[in-house]
This record gives C-alpha cells, sequence and structure tokens, in this order.
C-alpha cells in the first residue's frame, strides 16, 4: 500500500504510524526529487528500498531553486507516471506538497540556509541562489521526514556534498548516500531536462560526456596534470562545435570543490562541466584519483 500525501502533517503522521513497530524504529530512507522521473530516480529508490524498512519520495519543483531567468515554469511534470513508478517500486510515502504547503501563500519562509565556499565554483558560480534553495528545501523535508539515510545522485556533484555539509555543520541526524550516474547507453547522463531536447540537440548533448571521457583518459592513461592545459584544450574544441554554449568546464579538489592547477597523485578530483545545448542547460561529471 502506498500513501500519497500532501500536507505536512498528513506526511509525519503517515510516517510516524510506519516508522514505530513496538519497540523497535524501522529505517527510513529518503529520496528528494522535483518529479518527471526516469531511470536516475529509480536507481536512487531502489537503492533506498534495498536498505530501509520504510522508503520516502518527495515530489516537490522546489520555486527557491531557480533563478528568475530559469527553466520554473516549463519544468517538466507528470504526476501520474511518477506515483505509478514509485509504486512499482515499492515505495511506502510519496509526499507531493504544493507551493502553499511548503512556504506559505506568500511565500512567508523568511530562513534561508547557506553553506559557505563550497557554492562558489561550478554551478554556484552561475546560479547564484540556487544551493540556497536546494539546502533551504532539503532542510525542510529533513526536518519533516526525519529520515535515516537520504539518497542522492552524484550527477548533481556540487549539491550532495554541499547538503553532506549542511547535514554535518547542522547536526541532523542522518547520513547523505551518494549514488552512481545512470547513463543512456550512449554516455548521455540522464536528466529530467533532456526531455527539452530536439532530436538533433540530444545528439550534440553528447560532447558533455564525451569531454569528460577525454580528460579522463588524459590523465588516468597519458598522465597530463596540468589541469589548466587540459581544460584549455578542451574549453577550444567545445567551442568551435555548433550549438553547444560551456557555462563551464573545471578540474577541481574533490573536497574544497575549488580549481587546482595540477592533478596530483592519490589526490580525488572532481572534473566537471555545464553546458547549454540550444537553450537547455545540462551538467556531467567524473571522480578521478590518480595513482602513484
Ligand atoms: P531532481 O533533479 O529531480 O533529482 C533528484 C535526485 O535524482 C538528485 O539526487 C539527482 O542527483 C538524482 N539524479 C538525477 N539524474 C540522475 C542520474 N542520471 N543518475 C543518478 N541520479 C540522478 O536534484 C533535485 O531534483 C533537487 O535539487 C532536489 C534535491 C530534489 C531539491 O529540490
Amino acid at each position: 500500500m502506498m500513501y500519497v500525501v500532501e500536507k505536512i502533517s498528513d506526511c509525519k503522521a503517515t510516517l510516524a504510524a510506519l516508522r514505530h513497530d513496538g519497540d523497535t524504529n524501522k529505517r527510513v530512507g529518503f529520496v528528494p526529487t522535483m518529479g518527471y522521473l526516469h531511470a536516475g530516480h529509480a536507481s536512487l529508490i531502489e537503492r533506498a528500498r534495498a536498505q530501509n524498512e520504510v522508503v520516502v519520495v518527495s515530489i516537490f519543483v522546489n520555486p527557491l531553486q531557480f533563478g528568475p531567468n530559469e527553466d520554473l515554469d516549463k519544468y517538466p511534470r507528470d504526476l501520474q507516471s511518477d506515483l505509478a513508478l514509485c509504486e512499482r517500486l515499492g515505495v511506502d510515502i510519496v509526499f507531493t506538497p504544493t507551493v502553499a504547503t511548503m512556504y506559505g501563500q506568500e511565500p512567508t519562509v523568511l530562513t534561508r540556509v547557506h553553506v559557505d565556499r563550497l557554492g562558489e565554483h561550478l554551478c554556484g558560480a552561475s546560479r547564484p541562489i540556487h544551493f540556497d534553495g536546494v539546502c533551504t528545501v532539503c532542510a525542510k523535508l529533513f526536518a519533516i521526514v526525519s529520515p535515516n539515510y537520504a539518497y542522492f545522485g552524484k550527477k548533481d556533484a556540487q549539491q550532495w556534498r554541499i547538503l553532506r555539509q549542511m547535514v554535518q555543520d547542522l547536526s541532523f541526524d542522518l547520513e547523505i548516500v551518494p549514488c552512481p550516474i545512470i547513463r543512456e547507453e550512449d554516455g548521455l547522463a540522464l536528466s529530467s531536462r533532456n526531455a527539452y531536447l530536439s532530436p538533433k540537440e540530444r545528439h550534440t548533448a553528447l560532447i558533455l560526456h564525451d569531454t569528460l571521457v577525454s580528460l579522463e583518459q588524459k590523465v588516468l592513461v597519458h598522465r597530463e596534470f596540468d589541469a589548466s592545459r587540459l581544460i584549455a584544450q578542451a574549453v577550444e574544441q567545445i567551442d568551435r562545435a555548433p550549438g553547444v554554449r560551456l557555462d563551464y568546464l573545471s578540474i577541481v579538489d574533490d573536497r574544497t570543490l575549488s580549481p587546482i592547477d595540477r592533478i596530483e597523485p592519490e589526490k580525488d578530483v572532481l572534473i566537471a562541466i555545464a553546458a547549454y545545448v540550444g537553450t537547455t542547460r545540462l551538467i556531467d561529471n567524473v571522480e578521478i584519483r590518480v595513482e602513484r
């Protein structure tokens, strides 16, 4: 039996009933989403299902994390098919609040959660309020659901790292579980925003993954460690490709998310890219570590 709840109080009450079983507390796994679910989301839900007795999915297109010129109004939605997928995957509770439920009529939520430093580069540079919006909604959702584990995709490399910092800094009693990127057969990372792409753009979009794979090869196989040079060469290639506008391509320290000049052995490094294909902004990344 899957419960679909829209009110915060209903979500809490339903959870309380499912969580407590005599004296034992069941584990609650939580997957926050903005809906239009695909195999990437499904992989998080399956992981949560395997590791917890109770699984909660939230579907909420969070206005706080969209900039004024971003795609909030046209963000794809399909609640019926999302619910069908959740049902198939054995989800216990789907929380589908409205904006008014989360933020009041006006919106009247005056609190923002901000994590310093980690949001300065990569997506944070071109989307200045984005991660405050993500942290604020996740803090609120964590307070409502009180999960033991919250599952996030590594596709949003900066997002889960920022949230892990927030959870640590604010002593939330939960663990952030980062999960692998799910891709199409040709390498394109699954994303709800892929729905915006025309067939031609869908083909052009491969440049994100192709760029990452070729950089990974250069570092791991050819042992080229000069980050600035690697980036400059790759950027030149992307700039020549029609229909693509690069937002950023960066090689950053996996912990601080600050750009590095040189890749050092035995240090975790993240290579991240964001680019507009037509008007659609897509992101992707790889984690690498050079052995000595
Ligand atoms: P959304 O874009 O719907 O993504 C929900 C979760 O699915 C995120 O953790 C994201 O990283 C993960 N995900 C998306 N595509 C994936 C893929 N190809 N492989 C693996 N995981 C993937 O991210 C958000 O929503 C929002 O910012 C949210 C955290 C819900 C806060 O509003």
